[in-house]
């Protein structure tokens, strides 16, 4: 077990407990130009863009039910806005610029204000030309809290990333729209870590019990993760708790945008560490969240954790009336895409390369005037997703949850992010029940960008 940062040979002992704070105070969340030490201290502060000048950006914590306000304060050099990723928000504040509202220019506002009406945990990025803009650090935590939350000693966020910086000088290499992102995996890092850090720790105790709520806020960067000296058990996946804890066993798989809570103990004596561990592109496991164990009062060994107390509206869709769609992920490098429609033009595929385009769903490359589909409030919808590329995809829908549809008709938690591979038949199912325009792409941010995203509406 190694840690390994971008550069060998200067991995430090400076373990900044990074961890971001409470909610702040302020009804402004502001974007705009910063630095952050994310490489090790020996490097330079790396330029970047961030909520409040913090990356990630302020944890915000609500409680179930009540509401966010935040004025969206744009101090950036280019327009933006923020989607509040995994809440089942009115549409309008969706954050989805030239969908669901205009981008916002440089030194104008926007006033953010919705409820959420499911405790979880959720995330909040920039939506617009979001492959650049998250990568440069707007990104954060936003917390749901039950009435009763579960016993726990602490309540930890954890942020994943990857960056890609010059080994140089730790700056953000650019162009963010390198055909290599755009075509084949996508942007990914040199330098792993979370909450900011390349190096991000958690104190622990022995015995203690921690949630710890993960998110991939990676571009493209699926993370498969293993705990070390923790025993525990997943208790909620895209916010949504599931009906039972269940025990973690082997690996864990984070694609881009999921988020997953975990209930841990530690298991570790005092002066032992513990931790998240990934498995690197070398195939060995690494340290990606270290967490030492403090000596001090043992807490007690508890059992296994009740469920969290269940989100509203979480019926099953209805597979015998549900109307059926089918999407076909096409493109890519190595599978090829003969052509597509773009801005209402069938273009050939250099023509589309040339647009930056090099992914097709159901033979639509990027936005479409009309949407994939028009759906009527409350009805059910089977929608199968065929992934005819030799990508992993990371398929988000916004506004509802969905749940994957196993072969044998039963269905799997609701999500709002699911992991499609190359040549594996996946069907997902949900109940149109918010009305708006809702995006349906990938979150591999350059695939978005790149073609894979389209839109649907329920009336
Ligand atoms: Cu995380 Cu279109 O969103
Ligand atoms: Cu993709």
């Amino acid at each position: 077990m190694t840690r390994r940062a971008f550069c060998a040979g200067t991995v430090g002992t400076a373990g900044l407990a990074a961890l971001p704070l409470s909610a702040q105070e302020a009804a402004t969340l502001t974007a705009r130009v910063s630095t952050a030490q994310l490489a090790p201290v020996s490097y330079p502060a790396t330029a970047v863009w961030a909520y409040d000048g913090q990356l990630p950006g302020p944890v915000l914590r609500v409680p179930q039910g009540g509401r966010v306000t935040r004025q969206l304060v744009n101090a950036l050099p280019v327009p933006t806005s923020i989607h509040w990723h995994g809440i089942r928000i009115d549409n309008a504040m969706d954050g989805v610029a030239g969908l669901t509202q205009d981008p916002v220019p440089p030194g104008e506002t926007f006033d953010y204000d919705f409820a959420v009406p499911d405790a979880g945990t959720y995330w909040y990025h920039a939506h617009t030309n979001s492959m650049e803009q998250v990568a440069r650090g707007l990104a954060g935590a936003l917390i749901v809290e039950e009435a009763e939350p579960p016993e726990v000693d602490r309540d930890e966020v954890i942020l994943f990333d990857d960056w890609l910086l010059n080994p140089e000088d730790a700056q953000f290499m650019e162009p963010f729209n390198h055909p290599m992102s755009l075509s084949h995996a996508g942007r990914m890092g040199n330098l792993l870590g979370a909450n900011g850090t390349y190096d991000p720790v958690v104190a622990t105790r022995p015995k203690e019990r921690l949630r710890l709520r993960l998110i991939n806020g990676a571009n493209a960067r699926v993370f498969i993760l293993r705990l070390h000296e923790l025993t525990g058990w997943t208790v909620a996946l895209d916010g949504m708790p599931l009906p039972a804890p269940e025990a973690v066993e082997g690996e864990l798989t984070l694609a881009p945008a999921q988020r997953v809570d975990l209930i841990v103990d530690v298991v570790a004596e005092a002066g032992a560490e513990a931790g998240l561990l990934h498995l690197g592109d070398d195939d060995s496991w690494q340290v990606l969240v270290r967490m030492p164990v403090e000596s001090g009062a043992a807490s007690v060994v508890r059992g296994v954790p009740v469920p969290l107390p269940p989100n509203p509206r979480v019926e099953l869709p209805s597979l015998e009336t549900a109307r059926r769609l089918e999407m076909v992920m096409e493109g890519g490098a190595m599978a090829g895409m003969a052509s597509a429609r773009f801005e209402g033009k069938d273009m050939g595929f250099r023509e589309l390369a040339g647009r930056g385009q090099f992914w097709a769903l159901s033979g639509q490359s990027g936005m479409s005037d009309t949407p994939f589909a028009r759906l009527e409030r409350g009805e059910s919808v089977r929608l199968k997703l065929t992934n005819a590329t030799v990508f992993p995809h990371a398929m988000h829908l916004h506004g509802m949850h969905f749940r994957e549809v196993h072969p044998d008709g039963s269905f799997g938690p609701m999500r709002d992010t699911i992991l499609s591979l190359p040549d594996e038949p996946l069907e997902i199912a949900f109940v149109a029940d918010n009305p708006g325009k809702w995006l349906l792409h990938c979150h591999m941010l350059a695939h978005a960008a790149a073609g894979m995203i389209s839109w649907i509406e329920v009336a």
